[in-house]
């Protein structure tokens, strides 16, 4: 049978050989006692690239995102975010089970938020009878919006309104390698907004376990004490660690083909009658279309038995991500596919 071509999402990708040989070879040590120098390597090296004074490696993004918000806040508080973000739709209600906090929720567009739109949900210092507002949550690029980038400029401004009342800033930058490499704006100059952020590695970049998480070094400190509590103490685990600082020196600019294939698989789908897609917001690695003529179960399964995997984007929408794993070929492969089954 030919190649299953997966674009479920960036997180399907496989190890590759240089990868899987770098993990083989990473020296190891007990990173409980912060003696992993494969790891300590790591979170040295991804702490610069955001320009901030400290990292931790934790086993996942929604791990990294839960730390931060822990450690920002106190039980009662309230922390604002977009209503389709990631730490309120697919983080298992951890932000109320497990730090006691609730999300302030804002209707964005395309994922954006504005600081028209929070300031006026900031909860007067005076009103002790409310919870606390404590942070603003930023999701870039955010993924039930489609991979759209987050504008700098909108960015800073609700940082200085932060600054005005306070709060912490806190970004799920999942997928910031893609936003950076999209816009050419440094990843240090995105970093630079937030007081913490949680980078991903296990997804566009190819990695097959783990995230970064960066702040300053007090804060760091305290994430280390709570990712131990949650259960997230590692031992000798360079050896996933060795896949992640491959990653982060070797696939970020590539991300470029990554962004270069969604573009030529909406094209593709604009072609096609019975397809509602809009192209403006086709950002960076994520497509999300609306089939006209189909359910979005019928197509997902149409082309599952066609060899392409899909899947669902929301309520009547599908969602199709590149990453380093499909090539130009696939693409085009992808695309016949597609018409064949949506036409
Ligand atoms: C924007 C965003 N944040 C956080 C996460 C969580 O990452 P993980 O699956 O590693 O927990 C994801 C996963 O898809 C994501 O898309």
């Amino acid at each position: 049978m030919d190649k299953i071509i997966d674009l479920r999402s960036d997180t399907v990708t496989k190890p590759s050989p240089e990868m899987r040989k770098a993990m083989y070879e990473a020296e190891v040590g007990d990173d409980v006692y912060k003696e992993d120098p494969t790891v300590n390597e790591l979170e040295e090296y991804v702490a610069d690239l955001l320009g901030k004074e400290s990292a931790l490696f934790v086993p996942s993004g929604m791990m990294g995102n839960q730390i931060c918000l822990n450690v920002m806040t106190q039980p009662g508080d309230e922390v604002i975010c977009e209503r389709t973000a990631h730490i309120f739709q697919y983080e298992s209600g951890t932000p109320a089970a497990i730090s006691g906090i609730q999300l302030n929720l804002i209707e964005g567009e395309n994922g954006v938020i504005t600081r028209e739109q929070i300031e006026p949900l900031i909860r007067p210092e005076s009103a002790y009878y409310m919870p606390r507002t404590r942070a603003i949550e930023i999701e870039n690029t955010h993924n039930v919006a489609g991979g759209t980038i987050h504008p700098i400029s909108n960015i800073k401004s609700i940082q200085e309104l932060a600054d005005e009342y306070g709060l912490f800033m806190h970004l799920d930058g999942a997928r910031l390698w893609n936003a950076s490499v999209a816009t050419g704006i440094p990843l240090g100059e995105y970093a630079s907004y937030f007081d913490s952020l949680s980078v991903c590695i296990s997804k566009g970049l190819g990695a097959p376990v783990g995230s970064v998480i960066a702040s300053d070094v007090g804060f760091i400190k305290e994430a280390f004490r709570v990712r131990k509590a949650w259960g997230g103490g590692m031992r000798q685990v360079g050896i996933i660690a060795a896949g992640a600082l491959y990653a982060v020196k070797h696939n970020i600019k590539r991300l470029a083909e990554d962004h270069e294939n969604a573009k030529n698989l909406s094209e593709g789908l604009a072609n096609l009658e019975n397809v509602e897609i809009n192209l403006d917001n086709v950002h960076t690695n994520i497509v999300m279309f609306k089939p006209l003529a189909k359910s979005v179960e019928q197509v997902i399964a149409e082309c599952k038995e066609k060899g392409l995997l899909l899947g669902p984007g929301g309520v009547g929408i599908v969602r199709a991500v590149t990453h380093l794993d499909v090539d130009k070929n696939d693409i085009k492969k992808a695309k016949e596919i597609l018409a064949e089954v949506i036409q």
